[in-house]
């Protein structure tokens, strides 16, 4: 009779669809520990991220399955996640790195740093085990966007340990280099310093999400990095004015050139002053995902200057949620990105 009832339940859940997997959740993997009791029916669910957008779906779906099923008046859910990770990264180079996410855009000053930072607290505060890489190796922005400028990282074990800070772990060149000294590096310099950030830095458990900030432009550094090791997936920052257009499409040319997925395109410094749109617009016309907008707020720009990502300092903002929506949308592209790659279902296969 239990059994039945378990069954019974089981069955109902093989009917709840993963909305962006496309497959139901009981094929996914997703359902562990199914209990029923007492009329309760108890069970986990393993998302693919920590920071998805579709709990609240894929929960009233499931409820309404179930409670379809006679002798069954509650679920209980509990929630787990095991983001999948990017075999080539895992595996061949055997990196404790699930996936790497490039940040870039054709020029500079469009918020890449901003975002890529940003984007790393938002996915850490979901519960995701964070990298943030500069690989701005000429110009390092990221130590003074986390408040991060005095002090070296320590070695260890012959490792560079990353600085640990809001929930997330990050190495710089800004933080071996004096910032006063100018730095002239040539391209097989360039090179180096990025497969040292992953060969050398003791990224010691597993991290979910590398998101790498590029230097702007078409130039070495996205090169070097697709050459040091496989990118998951590329985010583009645009602005709205359509003049930002031109550059936006470089960058998105040079890595569909070098065979990396685009995850889509964010609009960056929307609002009033440059109107809103052209990323978007971007987007369709080259039939890439649209990842949204953030909106131009100085409150971006000081907690920048001030070492304290706008995320931290005011999370329920506006801007804010702008960020955690964005964080949450990539997330789930990535998790797609990885699922329908492969035929087999790699969810928990290295947990
Ligand atoms: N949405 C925004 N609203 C207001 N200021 C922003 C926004 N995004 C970035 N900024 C500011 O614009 C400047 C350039 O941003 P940054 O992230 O350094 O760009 P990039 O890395 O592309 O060169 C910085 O002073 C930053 O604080
Ligand atoms: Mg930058």
């Amino acid at each position: 009779m239990a059994d039945q009832l378990h069954d019974a339940v089981m069955k109902a859940l093989s009917t709840v669809i993963e909305p962006e997997l496309h497959r139901d959740i009981v094929t996914l993997n997703m359902v562990r520990d199914l209990s029923v009791a007492d009329g309760v029916a108890r069970f986990t669910i393993v998302l693919t991220t920590p920071a998805c957008p579709l709990k609240d779906v894929i929960f009233k779906t499931a409820e309404q399955a179930v409670l379809n099923v006679p002798g069954v008046t509650k679920i209980e859910v509990k929630w787990d996640s095991s983001v999948p990770a990017d075999r080539r990264i895992h595996g061949r180079m055997s990196l404790p790195i699930r996936n790497i996410i490039a940040v870039g855009s054709g020029k500079g000053g469009v918020g890449k740093t901003s975002i890529s930072v940003n984007l790393a607290v938002s996915l850490a505060k979901e519960g995701a085990r964070v990298g943030l890489m500069d690989a701005d190796i000429l110009t390092p922005n990221v130590p003074i966007m986390l408040g991060l400028t005095h002090g070296r990282p320590m070695v260890k074990d012959g490792k560079i340990m990353p600085f640990e800070v809001y929930g997330i772990k990050a190495i710089s060149m800004g933080f071996m280099i004096d910032p006063d000294k100018a730095m002239v590096w040539r391209g097989p310099m360039l090179n180096s310093a990025i497969r040292q950030f992953f060969n050398d830095v003791d990224w010691d458990r597993d991290i979910d999400y590398m998101i790498v900030d590029l230097p702007p432009g078409t130039g070495d550094a996205p090169l070097s990095l697709a050459q040091a090791v496989p990118l998951s997936g590329a985010i583009i920052v645009s602005q709205p004015q359509d003049v930002a257009i031109g550059d936006a499409l470089r960058s998105i040319s040079m890595f569909e050139q070098l065979s990396v997925p685009i995850l889509g395109i964010v609009e960056n410094m929307a609002g009033d002053l440059f109107g809103s749109g052209g990323g978007e617009r971007l987007a369709n016309e080259k039939n890439v995902p649209f990842l949204g907008r953030i909106p131009l707020d100085v409150e971006i720009r000081k907690g920048g200057d001030m070492g304290r990502p706008v995320v931290i300092s005011q999370p329920e903002s506006a801007t804010a949620q702008a960020f955690r929506r964005f964080a949450r949308d990539v997330a789930a592209r990535v998790s797609v990105l990885q699922l329908t790659s492969s035929d087999v279902i790699p969810l928990n296969v290295i947990g």
